[in-house]
């Protein structure tokens, strides 16, 4: 078997998928432009690439016949890589969103989701096999926004606490990613993953804190506060995103779907199982 190519293996999920196809005893590349300090695995080779550097790319490229694909580098590199990919590969798993599923939360128009649908316009025009995972929030997102909060024992303050969202466990995205890059039978499946459960965003915090047993503190702000404050991790211009999408979803359950358990055979995880999981990374 070819080594199946991770571009983003140092990401939440490339690391997720990386660590399941290594389980697997599937040989593994991952791509990053820090080799150096990617701390992945023994069994994963690790190889330099930058995708706005598209001269990297044949190297990294060279006898591969499956890419899980993660992009969050700027909208222009994207033509040019996604040529050099399809020269080399045959299929392709692209992290992408729930950009067809008719629900409020997934459909303000913003940059991020025409940049995701810049690059599957680019796949779909290429000889690639194409599968896109349709991921909605990721729960480690709660890593970026609420660990530092909740480590330093400070109130949680946060805007839209009454929006549902189903949080899904990265572990999850990465299953079916696997299923995907090893299995004949995903060719044009756009699997929208979500976890189980519609939580609101309060009733999410509160799951940490049973987690970590101990109660938070919670205090909603507004939407000016959060623009003003900017949330940790997140660049100003996807914050302005975060907000319209929860303001659109005001009032309305967040859709849960049951694909995990239909492509992996196992139930999506809870976001309280996955809280659990992370204990110490919110434990000071
Ligand atoms: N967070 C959510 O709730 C959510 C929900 C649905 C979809 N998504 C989508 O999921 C994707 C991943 O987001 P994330 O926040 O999970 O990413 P992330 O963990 O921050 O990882 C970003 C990855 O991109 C790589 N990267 C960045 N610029 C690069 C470049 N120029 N060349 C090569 N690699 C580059 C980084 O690799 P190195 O730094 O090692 O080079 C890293 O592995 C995004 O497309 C996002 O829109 C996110």
């Amino acid at each position: 078997m070819n080594p199946i190519l991770v571009i983003g293996g140092t990401s939440i999920v490339g690391r997720q998928v990386l660590s399941q196809l290594v389980g697997k005893g599937a040989p593994v590349r991952a791509m990053t432009r820090n080799p150096d300090t990617c701390d992945l695995p023994p069994q994963v080779e690790v190889v330099r690439g930058d995708l706005t550097l598209r001269e990297t790319l044949d190297g990294c490229l060279d006898g591969i016949d499956a890419v899980f694909l993660v992009w969050t580098a700027p909208a222009a590199a994207a033509a040019p890589a996604l040529e050099r990919i399809a020269r080399h590969a045959r299929r392709i798993v692209f992290l992408s969103a729930p950009l067809k599923t008719p629900h409020p939360f997934f459909q303000q128009p913003n940059p991020v989701r025409a940049l995701a649908e810049q690059i599957e316009r680019l796949i779909e025009s290429s000889r690639l096999q194409w599968t896109y995972l349709r991921p909605g929030m990721f729960a480690a997102n709660a890593l970026r926004w609420w660990a530092p909060q909740i480590r330093s024992g400070e109130v949680v303050r946060w805007p839209y606490l009454s929006v549902p969202t189903a949080p899904i466990d990265e572990r999850d995205i990465a299953a079916v990613a696997v299923r995907a890059l090893c299995e004949d039978g995903h060719a044009g499946a756009e699997y929208v993953i979500t976890g189980p459960q519609s939580l609101s965003q309060f009733e999410q915090v509160s799951t940490i804190g049973r987690a970590i047993g101990r109660p938070l503190r919670i205090e909603e702000i507004s939407p000016d506060e959060a623009i003003r404050d900017g949330i940790p991790s997140v660049p100003a211009f996807v914050v302005k995103v975060l907000l319209d999408a929860w303001a659109s979803a005001i009032g309305q359950p967040a859709h849960v779907t049951s694909t995990v358990a239909e492509v992996t055979g196992i139930p999506a995880r809870t976001f309280l199982n996955w809280a659990a999981d992370h204990a110490t990374e919110f434990r000071a």
